[in-house]
């Protein structure tokens, strides 16, 4: 049996939706309940929702064969899998941003409210600028406007979360959407079905 782990939410939903075009249905898979796995029998498939930071976990360690995480959470947790397909779903951007009057003192450590603390260590350290990280799980827009944080590093999709709390982008610094990942001895040991799935995606995405 082929494990598909697929992120809770509305990307997962996204991208449920092209398996599910590209013939590969999981009834009740959308129906609001807390279901959590679903069989496809005759496709010889299980899917599951797990929670979008986790899709990984999940296909790292082999639970599941292959799955689809957003190209944050890959840069963030850096996991020993094999990236297999752009499926450019839930596209957005990375972004520094901070309030509208925020003037940078480069003498100073900038604080950096972000759920990334990978992808923001990474990103200043490339820039030569020491960081102080705080490491929030959410609404991080709250940071620079009450003075938690002078920056945030965060995703960035029609910038109105921005907008709203009278932020501006400082730098873009990443594209991101949602990609198809593969455990390393999946793709080996399952080459055919992992290669069928990846085909018939790519085949609808590009159509
Ligand atoms: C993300 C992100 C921003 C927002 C950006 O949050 O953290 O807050 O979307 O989208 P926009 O540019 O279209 O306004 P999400 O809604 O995923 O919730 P979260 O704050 O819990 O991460």
């Amino acid at each position: 049996m082929l494990n598909i782990a697929l992120p809770k939410g509305r990307l997962g939903e996204k991208v449920y939706a092209l398996f599910e075009r590209a013939g590969y249905p999981f009834a009740g898979m959308l129906d609001n309940t807390r279901k959590l796995v679903f069989v496809n029998e005759e496709l010889d498939m299980r899917c599951f929702w797990v929670k979008p930071f986790d899709v990984p976990v999940y296909v790292e360690r082999g639970t599941a064969d292959i799955g689809a995480a957003g190209k944050d959470i890959l840069m963030e947790r850096n996991p020993d899998v094999y990236e297999l397909l752009d499926l450019e779903a839930g596209k957005c951007r990375m972004a520094a941003a901070s309030r509208e009057d925020f003037i940078d003192d480069e003498t100073r450590t900038l604080r950096v409210a972000t759920e990334f603390p990978n992808i923001a260590r990474k990103y200043y350290a490339s820039l030569g600028r020491e960081i102080d990280v705080i490491t929030l799980r959410g609404s991080l827009e709250l940071a620079p406007v009450l003075g938690l944080s002078d920056v945030i590093v965060d995703i960035v999709e029609t910038g109105t979360t921005l907008r709203e709390n009278n932020l501006k982008v400082i730098t873009y610094f990443a594209d991101l959407s949602a990609r198809l990942i593969a455990n390393k001895s999946a793709y080996k040991f399952k080459a055919g079905i992992i290669t069928e799935i990846m085909r018939r995606l790519k085949n609808d995405r590009d159509n």
